[in-house]
């Protein structure tokens, strides 16, 4: 939630904050701002609600793109900072959006997270005469940065950000500049993702390496309640108390076409087609002399065998991933897992203890939820691994053991390839657990672990035969009202998340069922002309669930809905009550969600398409949640 960049170099500020924004517009669209500061002209300040275009739009332009000339601060200046909002405190508009400033107007700030201390502090700064310019939690960090600086110019910019969060509660980055400081931004962070880039003569902040990755592959993470001061040299970290903090560089290791649509229309439908690279990426290196190896792991081979029950805690699509989790984990190693969405999991306090292995699974390893369970689950001694696609994350920092998808940046809002690649990262650590209890042998895991190398040259096949067909169902059935989803046994993590992306990016009212639960209730909802989508399990191996699903189609069906069923090829029975048909490739039970999601995901993103809607950045939500 928001999206924050800074600079301070050479480069003009304004050119490198608006493309810093259009790479961290994921993280909010719902107004964006600019402030940049010059020895000469001061702090200028550009807002504007709505997307980054509407900012572009009132931005100076006079002056050749990245000179550093003009008329106007905004276009001489080579400091400043930027933001991409996701809306909490006040609606959307342009007094709300990001940067504030203090009353002098001197200093300004932009913030990801949420101060929750504010309106006590607010109140206090009013009763000192102080008159706030807008509603958010934000403004008064500037204010009492700018009463700090007053206090002790001495100690300058980072004294007086320190002393300012001290009183901070919640989870806040903030990015400060000061107009009597040209020459340097400083930032705060607790919680809430900032990353360092640095470059030649110039330096970067941000929310996410992507913001700056048109500049420098080197970063530093920054960690908890650190402090880093940068200049166009370089970067100083202290903690909130000024001593000497560890931070860890690291090197970017993807490039910036990653980054880019690559000639597709929506990033999503690119990150739909990357799902084969995603898939093998995550699996490669994991398989070390016979042994599923994880990517940091500070847990004994004693301490893994000790675990006698394992929850998985995620949220939105990545709960969808963990559900899939208990059928592999359960199977192959034969302990209990419970599945739970992790806003849930803490606050009905959940019997934890050092037997209990917590699986933590995040695209970005910021969702708050997500941590907070991760955090209440080590405060009962529970062990920790996390699966993420984010190199550093909070929630991968604060595990004991971790599993990296290796699916790229991810800038569709809705996620894809890291769903699959959650999928395949979950059966890996179901590997990783039953070689370390003794419930497969060596040639089994081998054997496992080839199977779903297969996966990516399934999935290759699915996208080769059905993403044209599938456009032209998405187009015939958009007008829709609703669409229901059905699936048993895998298959119902698959059709949740099917009605998932369709809500998300459609706007329409779905809902993902488990098909023996039609009759208990939501086949009253079952009208005439009803489209409703079914996955249907491998007649072979599933012969049962097979023939139970076939009479929940022909209820159905009866009942006049529209049957689109996803079926292996070659199954023949289903053809009859299928009004579409999707085929995918036959493959094992546990790789049947990676083939038969792609037809859904293309779905949804054609429907959306066919309304008209942004497929990347649906209405309401951002990519990265990190308020609870
Ligand atoms: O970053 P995370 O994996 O923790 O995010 C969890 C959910 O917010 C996320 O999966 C969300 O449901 C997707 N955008 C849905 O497509």
């Amino acid at each position: 939630m928001c999206g924050i960049v800074g600079y301070v170099g050479w480069r003009g500020a304004q050119e490198v904050l608006v493309n810093g924004l259009r790479r961290l517009e994921y993280r909010g669209y719902d107004s964006a701002g600019v402030a940049v500061v010059d020895g000469k002209g001061g702090l200028e300040v550009h807002r504007a609600a709505g997307p980054l275009d509407n900012l572009v739009a009132v931005l100076p332009e006079d002056g050749a793109v990245g000179s550093v000339s003009g008329s106007s601060a905004a276009l001489r200046a080579t400091t400043g900072m930027g933001h991409t909002r996701w809306a909490t405190h006040g609606p959307p508009t342009d007094r709300n959006a990001h940067p504030h400033r203090d009353a002098t107007g001197k200093v300004a700030v932009v913030h990801n997270g949420i101060i929750e201390n504010f309106a006590a502090l607010r109140a206090e700064l009013e009763a000192e005469g102080v008159e706030l310019a807008s509603d958010t939690d934000t403004e008064v960090a500037a204010h009492l940065v700018a009463r700090a600086f007053s206090a002790d110019p001495d100690g300058g910019l980072t004294a007086a950000v320190r002393a300012t969060v001290a009183r901070l509660e919640g989870a806040f980055t903030l990015v400060f500049t000061h107009a009597d400081r040209p020459d340097e931004i400083v930032a705060a962070r607790r919680s809430s993702p900032l990353v360092v880039g640095v470059g030649q003569g110039e330096m970067f902040v941000a929310s996410d390496v992507a913001a700056f990755i048109d500049h420098t592959r080197d970063a530093v993470e920054l960690g908890q309640d650190q402090v880093v001061t940068l200049t166009a040299d370089g970067a100083v970290v202290t903690d909130f108390h000024g001593e000497t903090a560890r931070t860890r560089p690291f090197h970017v290791d993807w490039d910036i076409a990653a980054a880019e649509k690559g000639g597709h229309d929506f990033f999503m439908l690119k990150e739909i087609e990357e799902q084969p690279a995603s898939l093998a990426d995550t699996l490669r290196g994991h398989l070390v002399d016979g042994r599923v190896v994880l990517d940091e792991q500070r847990l004994s081979d004693q301490e893994l065998r000790d675990i006698d029950k394992v929850f998985v805690v995620a949220c939105g699509t990545a709960y969808h991933a963990g559900l899939l989790a208990k059928y592999a984990i359960e199977h192959w190693c034969r302990i209990p897992v419970e599945v739970e969405v992790a806003s849930e999991f803490r606050y009905r306090d959940p019997v934890l203890d050092r037997s209990t292995l917590v699986v933590a699974i995040s695209q970005s390893g910021e969702t708050a939820d997500t941590l907070e369970a991760v955090r209440h689950a080590r405060e009962q001694k529970a062990r920790v691994l996390a699966i993420c696609n984010t190199n550093g994350a909070q929630i991968p920092r604060e595990s004991d053991a971790v599993l990296y998808t290796h699916a790229g940046p991810e800038v569709g809002v809705a996620a894809t390839k890291t769903f699959t690649a959650q999928v395949i990262a979950c059966y890996l650590v179901g590997l990783a657990l039953a070689q370390t209890f003794g419930t497969k042998y060596a040639d089994e895991v081998a054997r496992e672990y080839a199977e779903l190398e297969s996966s990516a040259d399934a999935v290759a096949r699915v996208l080769e035969a059905v993403v044209e067909p599938t456009r032209a169902l998405a187009r015939d059935l958009a007008p829709s009202k609703a669409v229901l989803f059905l699936g048993r046994h895998v298959g119902f993590p698959v059709a949740l998340e099917g009605a998932l992306k369709l809500k998300e990016l459609a706007y329409m009212h779905a809902e993902g069922f488990a098909a023996g639960e039609l009759k208990h209730g939501p086949i009253a909802l079952i009208e005439q002309d009803l489209p409703v989508v079914v996955v249907m399990p491998s007649p072979k191996g599933r012969a049962i669930l097979h023939q139970k699903l076939l009479s929940n189609i022909r209820e159905i069906q009866a009942r006049g809905a529209r049957t689109i069923v996803v079926a292996e090829e070659g199954d023949e029975t289903v053809r009859p009550f299928a009004e579409h048909l999707i085929e995918v490739p036959a493959v094992s039970t546990l790789l049947q969600p990676l083939v038969a999601s792609i037809p859904l995901q293309v779905f949804a993103a054609e429907v959306a398409r066919a309304r008209g809607y942004d497929v990347d950045k649906p209405r309401n939500l951002a990519k990265s949640v990190t308020v609870e």
